[in-house]
Parts: C-alpha cells; sequence; structure tokens
C-alpha cells in the first residue's frame, strides 16, 4: 500500500440516495474521476418523507447498476482500485446494510482494504473536493494553514458542531437536542404544503422576495441563540410554524407563502451562523468548514461569507460545491483517503479487514 497514487472506490446508501464514486489520488491532487447518484427523492415524496423500508429496497435494486456506472464511466476495471470506502453510519440500517454488504463482496473478492467511513465526517471532507467554493484548489493544503477548524455539520438528521484540530481528529462540541435544521426544513414545508425534500422547496419560495431589510410580516424564534452552548434546538421552530400556520385561513398562507418561507430560512440561518461564529471566536479557529445537504442553501452560503467576512475576518471559510453538499459518494472516497492516510501508519491491514466492518446506525464522529 505504500503506493503514491491511489484509486479509491466509494459507496454510499445511508439514506435515499445511492451513490458510488471514483477518486483518483496523483500526487496530492484529489480528482473525482466517477461520481453516481441515484436519488430515491421522487419515490419518497409521495409519502411526504423517506419510508425506511422502500428505501432500502430500492438501494438493493439500485447499487449493482450504480456500481457499474461509475467504474463504466471512465473505463475502470476493478482490478484498478486500491481501496474501497463506504458508509457504516450514522443513518437507516437497513439502507446502510446494502451499501456495506455490496462493498464487503467487492473487498472479499478484489482482497483490497474496506474502509469504513462515518457519514457526517463525509461531509466535512466534501471541503477537499470543491474548487468553486474552498479555496484549497483541491489540494490537501498543510494543515497548519487551516486546523484547528470549527465544522458545521447541517444534513436531514444531524446539526452538529465539531471541532477538527487535524485530519481525523473530530471533537463534537455541540448537537441538536432534537430536531435536526433539515429536519425542520422537511417538517415546515409539510406544514405549508410544500413538497419533500423541504429545504429546496421552502428556499424557492423564500426566494420570490425581493431582498430587503424591510420587516417581515410573519416573525418566528431563534431557537436557543443565545443559550451561551453550542447546542441546537429547533423543534419549537417547527411547532411554531404549525402554530402560525394553524391560524391563518388557507387563503392567508397562499398569500404570505414567501414570506412565511422567507422567516422560516431566516431563523434557521441566523442560529447556525451565530452558534458557529461563536464557537470560532471560542476555540480561536484558523477556519470554519461547512457540510451536509443544507449547505446547499444558497442564502445560507451567501449570508456566512458575509458574516464572517464581518465578524471574523482573518478565519478562512469552506464551503463544499452545491452538488456535493447533498449525500454523494465522492465525499466517503474521500473520507475513506484520509482514514487510509491516517491509519497506514498503524496496522492498516487489520483496521481494514472487510470482515471487522459492521453498520452503526447511531455512529458518532
Ligand atoms: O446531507 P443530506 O443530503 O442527507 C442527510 O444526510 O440527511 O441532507 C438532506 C437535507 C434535507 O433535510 C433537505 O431538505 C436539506 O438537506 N436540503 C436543503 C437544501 N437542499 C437540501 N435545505 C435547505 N436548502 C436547500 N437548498
Ligand atoms: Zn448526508
Amino acid at each position: 500500500m505504500a503506493k503514491k497514487n491511489l484509486t479509491i472506490l466509494g459507496i454510499e446508501s445511508s439514506c435515499d440516495e445511492t451513490a458510488a464514486a471514483v477518486l483518483q489520488v496523483t500526487n496530492n491532487q484529489l480528482l473525482i474521476t466517477s461520481n453516481i447518484v441515484s436519488s430515491q427523492v421522487k419515490i419518497h415524496a409521495q409519502y411526504g418523507g423517506i419510508v425506511p423500508e422502500v428505501a432500502a429496497r430500492k438501494h438493493a435494486e439500485n447499487i449493482i447498476v450504480v456500481l457499474q456506472q461509475a467504474l463504466k464511466s471512465k473505463k475502470f476495471n476493478l482490478k484498478d482500485v486500491d481501496a474501497i470506502a463506504v458508509t457504516k453510519g450514522p443513518g437507516l440500517i437497513t439502507s446502510l446494510l446494502v451499501g456495506v454488504e455490496a462493498a464487503k463482496a467487492l473487498a472479499f473478492v478484489t482482497k483490497k482494504p474496506l474502509i469504513p467511513v462515518n457519514h457526517l465526517a463525509g461531509h466535512i471532507y466534501a471541503n477537499w473536493l470543491s474548487p468553486i467554493c474552498a479555496s484549497t484548489k483541491s489540494e490537501i493544503l498543510n494543515p497548519k494553514q487551516f486546523f484547528p477548524a470549527v465544522c458545521l455539520v447541517v444534513s436531514g438528521g444531524h446539526t452538529e458542531l465539531v471541532l477538527m484540530k487535524d485530519f481525523e481528529k473530530f471533537e463534537k462540541i455541540g448537537q441538536t437536542l432534537d430536531d435536526a435544521a433539515g429536519e425542520c426544513f422537511d417538517k415546515a414545508a409539510k406544514i405549508l404544503g410544500l413538497g419533500y425534500p423541504g429545504g429546496p422547496a421552502i428556499a424557492a419560495e423564500a426566494a420570490k422576495l425581493p431582498i430587503t431589510n424591510a420587516k417581515l410580516p410573519i416573525t418566528l424564534p431563534r431557537p436557543m441563540i443565545n443559550s451561551g452552548d453550542f447546542n441546537f434546538s429547533f423543534s419549537g421552530l417547527k411547532t411554531a410554524v404549525l402554530y402560525k400556520a394553524q391560524k391563518m385561513s388557507k387563503l392567508e398562507i397562499k398569500k404570505y407563502l414567501p414570506e412565511f418561507c422567507a422567516e422560516i430560512q431566516q431563523s434557521i440561518i441566523d442560529v447556525l451562523i451565530a452558534k458557529t461564529i461563536k464557537a470560532a471566536q471560542k476555540f480561536n479557529v484558523k477556519s470554519i468548514i461547512l457540510g451536509g445537504g443544507v449547505v446547499a442553501n444558497h442564502e445560507l452560503r451567501r449570508q456566512f461569507e458575509e458574516k464572517v467576512k464581518r465578524e471574523i475576518p482573518n478565519s478562512l471559510l469552506f464551503i463544499p460545491n452545491s452538488k456535493l453538499c447533498t449525500d454523494n459518494a465522492a465525499m466517503i472516497a474521500v473520507a475513506g483517503y484520509f482514514k487510509l492516510k491516517e491509519t497506514l501508519k498503524k496496522d492498516w491491514q487489520k483496521e481494514f479487514d472487510w470482515r471487522k466492518i459492521k453498520v452503526d446506525p447511531n455512529l458518532e464522529i
């Protein structure tokens, strides 16, 4: 394994996206050579949210096709792959099992190392793949330039602040006590009769409003914004949306839908930005790293850039390319690469034996 150039196959199936990607590492440059994502969004939209049993069945139907496409798109052969990285957790257990068992079968046949990856670490490492926003230009920079960092991971199931002292050195400093930010977007959208997933639907409605400093006719709370710690809570916001909607007629909801959505979005953005900046100040970090599906939100990205520039101008801000914020396997491959790199110093053969890998739906970072 003492190779300088590596090819890593990434596999992701933790929720409702079946994904496979090939990552090539050449002289410390990371290049995604294929990145296939088969989304089940349309199927789950009929039910207003993810149905785990349906998700697992679809993963089982799709996984081989997705793997075949990922390898075929650049005429890769399995024998060209040096290691396989797969999401071990957190996620839906039956969905995770499909990706992990497929990865085990491949590792068994090819006798290649199988690297178990934490999905949330994958969201963070997506930043090493995004030449657009991350000023890293996809190169593996000297860590001294951006560590320690505060990472905000905001997805459908998680809202966490993580202190990252180096590659593979994660320490959770805060998390949601109830609903995640993405979950709040999804549930609020459901209350307002918008489709699933709720985040993009709410963002699209909010975008219909011209950007002004004018006060919105609907106001919602900013839960725990001044709590003094780095935890979050979004279930109260969801309930506030429900109570507001119950007091309005259908016609009023329709009339004020962009205002309503803009306020939901702004409430979530305000809390996420305030807590992240406070954490960055407290831990005196060099950079802020964002990741997870909610980071695809245009307003969140714009306001983060604005606030970081204004309030902590000496900090770097890393935001992945929007397409790499939502679930994909390229981020799993790159997370696998860093794990492999760190573990190579130790006993990697023992560590990455496929027989040892078990899914963990509640895996913590
Ligand atoms: O990371 P992700 O793709 O899957 C999980 O790991 O959960 O995140 C999915 C979440 C959903 O809650 C979805 O509504 C939210 O990300 N999301 C957004 C946007 N795009 C996806 N939220 C706000 N604005 C968006 N543009
Ligand atoms: Zn995710």
